[in-house]
């Protein structure tokens, strides 16, 4: 079989994986490896702006930045990590901006900036509710520009290491369903996030969490996975995102009494309180049987922002809650609920993106992970919205540096003679009839008991209940019949595999929930409700056995503020 050399491959054509290529572009022959259009990843879903201190309508620095941050994820961010992402976040911006970013204005002409969750002052820039839309367009024409190699519909199943060094892939080209194994210096994973392990979740289909099982099946660590973010405003009953931007204009939540509520739960920052504490928020609310009509949602009320307003900041949720709730929102509040959102876990890595495999920080030579996918724990232990655009361009581009200076000192690996058999085999595996149990069944009860048992509260019992189910589904899973057998456009084979991936680090996210006997960010245990920095100041690392995880810990890094008590 042919083996295509690459001195660089980044595996993820969404904001993080764009912005490493255009910097390794530069001087090394690199190409994206995509498993959907790059213009179509799921960066493109973030609505309401990308974070930075420009202080634009309010004087603002680094440094409330880079607390907000901090205390927003409960003290577990590593805190080297957030300061290189809050001072490096301007000059970030502006380079989008000279790039052709069409960010909204102000009246003066400079980037506007709006209020978001957790944030002490106005600094989410916006392209009205479009922002992640705009940055991709902005990085894909880049790509164009630079005639970056991208490797379009070609979906990744294993990593091949060398003695512990990352020497190579074995990817599935969809369009023919033929296996091709890539070799090369430098591999990138920016592979995004999972959020398709939930039933309730704003993430696209493809979010199946790859990159997490193939770096856990390698035989590598993920860090702290049990770190869910539930957004608090998902349109009920798919969950799809209504932007934080709009709580940020001035959006009320109401329940069934029409009350604001969040002057319960946080009386000062109401609204724009960071998400874990709105969710929860909203739950309350609905567990305690203040939901709209007895249902499973609240209201968030735009109405009395203006037709006018509404239709310049925030064009896409006025779309999406008429097309998918039947709600005009200038005319009548929109019926959300909580949806799982995004990974504040992830693959570990270092400062720089270097892939690490123990509480050492052992670095694997030529692998490195930048955007959602990763965990350099700028976002601890519940993500502040806007951070995430940011997070993918800071560090995408600092991978894209690392790279650069790694691969001078660096030649390609030969690959071992069995690297392809463990892609063959999962495909075989899945291509030969085994028996009757329908994916798509298997794939629900896997996201119903996600949402119901490992959500936005979770217990002991909750958990359990939700583990001996994974557990009960991968044993099905075994004797899945897939009936399409042809080789082009096998969407049938490809969810299989994702399937696959999702059981994995699904077990992984519960596990690590069962143990973590403490409520920090996104983590909340009703049955241990108090942050316990004594026994829980400390990051969580799983590695993969055949009788599921096994777990390790690492010191959280704090350099400038001690855990404090968190109020709102
Ligand atoms: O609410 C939002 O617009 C989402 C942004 C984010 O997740 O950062």
């Amino acid at each position: 079989m042919e083996i295509i050399k690459q001195e660089v491959l980044i595996i993820g054509g969404g904001l993080a994986g764009m912005r490493a290529a255009i910097e390794t572009s530069s001087q090394l022959d690199t190409a994206i490896i995509a498993k959907i259009h790059p213009a179509r990843s799921h960066s493109g879903a973030a609505q309401g702006g990308i974070a930075a201190s420009l202080g634009n309508s309010q004087a603002d620095s680094w440094e409330e930045h880079m607390f907000d941050t901090v205390k927003g994820g409960d003290y577990l961010g590593d805190q080297d990590s957030i300061e290189i992402l809050v001072k490096e976040a301007p000059e970030n911006i502006y380079e989008l901006e000279h790039m052709g970013a069409a960010f909204s204005r102000t009246k003066d002409g400079k980037i506007a900036q709006r209020p978001f969750g957790g944030h002490s002052n106005p600094r989410a820039c916006y392209a009205a509710d479009l922002t992640g839309h705009i940055l991709l367009h902005t990085l894909y024409e880049q790509l164009i520009k630079r005639k970056i190699k991208i490797y379009n519909e070609y979906y990744l199943l294993s990593l091949i290491l060398r003695n512990g060094i990352a020497a190579g892939i074995v990817v599935y080209d969809i369009k023919s369903g033929e296996l091709v194994i890539f070799q090369s210096k430098a591999i990138v994973f920016a592979t995004g996030g999972y959020g398709r392990a939930f039933k309730i979740t704003s993430n696209a289909h493809t979010n199946t969490g790859d990159g997490l099982s193939i770096i856990y099946r390698a035989g590598l660590p993920l860090e702290d996975l049990e770190f869910v973010q539930f957004h608090p405003t998902g349109l009920y009953k798919q969950g799809i995102l209504v932007t934080e931007g709009a709580r940020g204009e001035g959006g009320y939540l109401l329940n069934k009494d029409a009350e604001r509520f969040m002057q319960k739960y946080a009386p000062k920052m109401m609204e724009i309180a960071p998400r874990d504490i709105v969710a929860r928020a909203i739950q309350t609310e609905i567990d305690d049987g203040r939901g709209i009509d007895g249902k499973d949602y609240v209201h968030l009320d735009l109405r009395h922002l203006g037709g006018e307003k509404i239709l310049e900041l925030l064009p896409q949720i006025h779309e999406l809650a008429l097309m998918f709730s039947g709600v005009d929102c200038i005319k009548k509040p929109i019926p959300i609920q909580p949806t799982a959102h995004y990974s504040m876990g992830g693959i570990p890595v270092d400062i720089n993106c270097r892939v690490i495999k123990d509480k050492n920080n052992t670095i694997v030579p030529g692998l490195f992970a930048a955007g959602e996918c990763a965990c350099v724990s700028v976002h601890g232990a519940n993500r502040l919205g806007c951070n995430s655009l940011l997070e993918a361009v800071v560090f995408g581009r600092r991978a894209g540096k690392t790279v650069l200076n790694f691969i001078k000192e660096f030649n390609f690996i030969d690959l071992p003679d069995n690297c392809l058999d463990l892609a063959k085999e999962e495909i075989n595996t899945f291509l030969t009839p085994r028996g009757t149990e329908i994916l798509a069944d298997i794939r629900d009860d896997l996201q119903y008991t996600m949402t119901k048992n490992c959500g936005v509260f979770r217990k002991e019992e909750e958990l359990r209940t939700a583990l001996e189910t994974i557990k009960k589904l991968k044993t099905r899973f075994g004797f899945v019949k897939i009936t399409d057998k042809s080789k082009i456009y096998n969407t049938e084979l490809l969810e299989a595999i994702e399937l696959g991936h999702i059981l994995d680090f699904a077990e992984v996210i519960v596990v690590g929930a069962i143990l973590r006997k403490e409520s920090r960010g996104g983590h909340f245990r009703k049955d241990f409700p108090r942050r316990d920095d004594e026994n829980w100041l400390k990051h969580t690392l799983a590695y993969y056995s055949k009788d599921g995880p096994t777990f390790d810990y690492k010191a959280v890094k704090i350099t400038k503020f001690q855990p404090q008590e968190r109020k709102y």
